[in-house]
């Protein structure tokens, strides 16, 4: 019922952003503005608007590039065949599948994270982890490939990701990491001596109990970005890179 509520919420909050912001271009239009664009530069800007509004009104990252082609969908929907659109919609839903319900979209760890994670695993002598959400396998392939002697796992529920990081690691040959089809929910922390996840605010909490239950003293739990709400971490790491990212670290 939660989950249907949210579909529902999601739905309206689409709606209503494209609704607003039509209404004003409708409105200004009325009022006798000038609008000096081609009705392609008008859709553009609709989508955008309504993307941003979309975004201030909670809407996820996974939605912005559906409110940008909604209104060329409409608009040509005669033109480009429907295929098209119902590809595009397809692709998106099997990325950023865990967008909506899990409040988790889908984007990536960068390279000189990888490197200060990697710093973290040597440190803390580290010979199992997992990535809880693991996306494109960027962090399971970068580790397992850097040493060899350490055993790697991503689980992942978006289907499309599951298929290309499993065809990366393929392509990859390496004998130390996997990518699971599972549920960071129902995956059994105690195997691992460091847990990674770059996920949002939203399942930290529930997150950190999960941990605290399964997880062997010592081990460490890394969040890229997002706190636990309430714990004091041992150590925040600031990365060198554009978005000073950081890694929050906590010792079970
Ligand atoms: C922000 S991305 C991080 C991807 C990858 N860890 C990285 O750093 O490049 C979060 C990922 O978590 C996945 N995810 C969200 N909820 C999940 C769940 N319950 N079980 C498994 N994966 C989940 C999403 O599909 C998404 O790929």
């Amino acid at each position: 019922m939660n989950r249907l509520l949210s579909h529902v919420m999601t739905l309206i909050r689409v709606i209503v952003s494209q609704g607003v912001v039509l209404g004003g271009i409708v409105l200004y239009a009325r009022m006798g503005g000038t609008l000096p664009f081609g009705l392609p530069v008008l859709l553009l800007i609709q989508g955008l608007l309504a993307a941003l509004l979309g975004r201030l009104l909670g809407l996820w990252l996974f939605w912005v590039p559906l409110q940008i082609l909604l209104p060329f969908a409409l608009a040509y929907g005669q033109v480009v065949p429907a295929w098209v659109y119902a590809a595009g919609f397809a692709a998106s839903v099997l990325v950023f599948w865990n967008g909506t319900a899990e409040q988790v979209p889908f984007y990536m760890t960068n390279r000189r994270t990888f490197a200060a994670i990697a710093g973290l695993v040597t440190e803390a002598k580290a010979k199992s982890v997992v990535d809880l959400g693991s996306g494109m396998g960027g962090v399971v392939t970068y580790l397992a490939s850097r040493d060899p002697a350490i055993r790697v796992d991503g689980v992942e529920t978006a289907p499309l990701l599951i298929m290309l990081s499993k065809a990366r690691l393929l392509l990859s040959r390496l004998a130390n990491a996997r990518i699971l089809y599972r549920s960071l929910w129902e995956t059994d922390l105690s195997q691992y001596d460091l847990v990674y996840c770059f996920l949002s605010p939203v399942p930290m909490a529930r997150l950190y109990e999960k941990a605290k239950r399964e997880m062997r003293p010592g081990t460490l739990l890394v969040s890229n970005s997002f706190e636990v709400p309430d714990v004091t971490p041992e150590k925040v790491i600031t990365v060198d890179d554009a978005r000073q990212t950081q890694l929050i670290v906590y010792t079970l």
